[in-house]
């Protein structure tokens, strides 16, 4: 099979969450069963051409957008094997960031850049001889592609008979914006309908791509389930309910090549489940590193988040102070987003010397500090597509604390404390109280029945979410598109 990815991260070329990894390492596997897969993103001016050999490819390259032709070069670089082809254009992807500015200010050109980004994806294709089977779109930002390829490319011989499977990462994201932007993005009147895209008179990128696309996913069964629901559906749940087998729910993998104690480079020290010496030493490091007291028997736990309310930091504020008032553990944090979120925890080292420790930016090196040297690994999400770092906690013997909801419940087995069965520590009620008492119960396993700790983190490190298991499923799913488009 051929396929075509689009998206508007990539992991190691651009990244601001788990949208980077999953598109980073899916192709990889694909082609590792014998599929073609190549992946078209931006050029945003944050890559380094030199540091991974970007070299150019194509171009100039017209692209039309409505009635403008518009124009871009294109560059090719290798990952893992896997073609990436970068769209590059002045006007729209050099810029500071990749969705907003330094203040967190959306682009207000978000639409046009990457409606553009997604025909441009679809004209390479044209260009350059490609006949996807399926194209494959991740979010808003290119859920326009099913709908481009049933409005414009019906009859075109190397994309009319292509299928469409739309990924969605995270719903809450859903590309609203105003209606006059319909002739730009070339999406014709007459799909401006409430059953289309039409959202409150605007236009929704995600709403359409739902409708248009031949197969609709998400990254975790229990999310998939509670999409459908008003409460986590964000207003696209009778949407995702008229597609009915057509929308499923596929866990993400993991990427074991990077996220693996026994291998990885960036690490302190090295380690396996059998021997843990390789941990501790990671440990002592993270605590210097994040000015805590150096205390080989303070639990410590830590956070890698983007800083936003979807992830429930707002909650931890108000219960983290009591936390290290009344507990004795430490904090290992490390995140970047909203300015007020950004603000408190950053302050809180000051406050909280060698009890709390906070990193804001953003750090591959750091993250992977914390998830080998902490003890737990909290995510207190408000709602979780999939979740990654849980898992990545999981293979380092990092005990996620976590709210049952979406990949988390899916991936995290509740602590069993008659039998010490288990690989974390799950609340269900999003509120400050639970985090505290959960945190609680962890740091009093800690303290209270170590012999409990190791047969979790045992457990834990045994756990396996590799790539290959999810990429059979979106095997399947690109085949059930390829039928559901051959039979439309
Ligand atoms: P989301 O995509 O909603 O942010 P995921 O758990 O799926 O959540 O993926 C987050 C990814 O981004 C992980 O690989 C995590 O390590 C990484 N990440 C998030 N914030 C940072 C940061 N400040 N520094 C380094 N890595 C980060
Ligand atoms: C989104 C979700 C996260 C998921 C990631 C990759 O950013 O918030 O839960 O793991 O996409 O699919």
């Amino acid at each position: 099979m051929d396929i075509l990815f689009i998206a508007a991260e990539c992991a190691p070329y651009a990244k601001t969450g788990g949208l980077a990894d999953v598109v980073g390492a899916l192709p990889q596997y694909l082609r590792a069963m014998g599929h073609e897969a190549i992946v078209v993103m931006p050029r945003y001016s944050s890559i380094n051409g030199d540091r991974y050999g970007l070299r150019w490819f194509h171009g100039p390259m017209g692209v039309w957008m409505g009635n403008t032709q518009e124009w871009c070069a294109v560059h090719t670089a290798s990952s893992g094997g896997v073609p990436v082809y970068f769209i590059e254009s002045q006007k729209y992807f050099d810029r500071w960031g990749l969705y907003h500015d330094a203040n967190f200010n959306d682009y207000q050109d978000n639409p046009r850049r990457f409606g553009f980004l997604t025909r441009a994806g679809l004209q390479l294709c044209k260009d350059i001889g490609f006949k996807p089977d399926v194209v494959h779109a991740h979010d808003w930002h290119t859920a326009l592609a099913p709908a481009y390829l049933k409005i414009w490319h019906w009859n075109d011989p190397l994309l009319g008979s292509a299928a469409s499977l739309l990924t969605i990462h995270n719903i809450a994201y859903q590309g609203r914006y105003p209606a006059y932007h319909m002739d730009y993005l070339g999406l014709q009147w007459g799909n401006f309908t409430p059953d289309k895209f039409e959202d409150h008179g605007a236009i929704n990128f995600l709403k359409g791509g739902i409708v248009y696309a031949d197969m609709v996913n998400t990254v975790s069964p229990t999310y998939a389930r509670e999409t459908r629901t008003p409460e986590l559906g964000y207003g696209m749940a009778p949407y995702l309910n008229a597609k009915g087998e057509n929308y499923i729910g596929i866990l993400n993998g993991c990427d074991y090549a990077l996220w693996n104690p026994q291998t990885d480079p960036l690490i302190p020290a090295r380690y396996t489940c059998d021997d843990l010496s390789g941990k501790a030493a990671c440990k002592r490091a993270l605590q210097q590193r994040f000015g805590l007291t150096v205390s080989p028997d303070t639990p410590v736990i830590g956070i890698v988040s983007r800083m936003v309310e979807q992830k429930g930091l707002h909650l931890l504020a108000q219960c983290i102070e009591d936390i290290v008032a009344n507990m004795r553990v430490q904090f290992a944090i490390l995140g970047s987003g909203e300015k007020a979120l950004e603000h408190y925890f950053g302050e809180l080292p000051a406050r909280y010397p060698g009890r709390i420790g906070s990193y804001i930016g953003y750090s591959d090196e750091l993250a992977h500090w914390i998830e080998a040297g902490s003890d737990f690994f909290l995510m207190p999400s408000l709602f979780e597509p999939c979740g990654l770092n849980q898992m990545y906690s999981l293979r380092y013997g990092t005990l996620p604390i976590v709210r049952a909801t979406g990949g988390l419940d899916d991936t995290v087995q509740q602590y069993d404390e008659a039998t010490g069965d288990g690989t974390g520590f799950k609340f269900y009620e999003a509120s400050a109280h639970a985090i505290y008492y959960t945190v609680g119960w962890a740091v009093s396993t800690y303290y209270d029945r170590p012999q409990h700790m190791q047969r979790m983190i045992h457990t834990a490190m045994a756990q396996d979410f590799s790539w290959e298991r999810s990429a059979e499923q979106y095997v399947r799913a690109y085949e059930r598109a390829i039928q559901n488009k051959r039979g439309g």
